[in-house]
């Protein structure tokens, strides 16, 4: 999230006007996050282009069914790769661009329940989704009320896939003061 942040200033204004306006510089509270609209946006659009769970696995079909009119067989093991659908061109309109306001309510409303699943879904959902939600947003609100956070330059950034998804070597910022 903060890498993205770092490459798109627009997007880094909105979110400290937000935590100015609704916080006006007083640590954030639990009641404060219904008011924190566009920090859960960015959090949101960060956890699309960046799913820290990209590939979910471990089912098998109980029955024989058919996905999209391919037939599936009974036994037959299925992954589900949330890294492929969060950037589909099919349900995303230009997938690959960080456009937080795509998780507005009102842009929400037409997109297919499964197009996004940073915690899974069905049964098996994350049980711990509504506290990391909680977390997150508390320690964005807290970090970016106070600081920027900028990409040091000519790095390499190298993803890495093991069962989560991670910065092979890091990312370098610098934080700089914003007050
Ligand atoms: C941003 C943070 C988190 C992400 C992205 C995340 C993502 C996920 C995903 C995708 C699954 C489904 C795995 C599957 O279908 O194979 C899952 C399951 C699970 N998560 Fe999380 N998780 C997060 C934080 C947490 C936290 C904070 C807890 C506990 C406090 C937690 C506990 C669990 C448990 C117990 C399951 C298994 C549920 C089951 O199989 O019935 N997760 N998580």
């Amino acid at each position: 999230m903060w890498y993205l942040l770092s490459l798109h200033p627009e997007e880094e204004a909105k979110l400290h006007a937000e935590l100015d306006a609704v916080l006006g510089g007083r640590v954030p509270t639990y009641d404060d996050l219904e008011k924190l609209s566009y920090t859960r946006m960015v959090i949101d659009e960060a956890m699309r282009l960046y799913p820290p769970a990209p590939m979910l696995t471990g089912r098998v079909a109980r029955a024989a069914d058919e996905i999209c009119g391919r037939p599936v067989a009974k036994g037959t093991e299925i992954a589900i790769l949330p890294w492929v659908v969060h950037r589909h061109r099919t349900l995303w309109e230009d997938p690959d661009r960080f456009d937080p306001q795509r998780f507005s309510p009102q842009r929400s409303t037409m997109r297919p329940r499964f197009a996004y699943l940073p915690f899974g879904g069905g049964p098996r959902i994350c049980i711990g989704a509504q506290l990391a939600l909680t977390e997150v947003s508390l320690l964005v609100a807290t970090m970016a009320q106070r600081y920027r956070l900028k990409l040091v330059p000519r790095q390499d950034i190298v993803l890495l896939h093991r069962v989560t998804l991670r910065p092979r070597d890091g990312i370098r910022m610098q934080l700089e003061p914003r007050h």
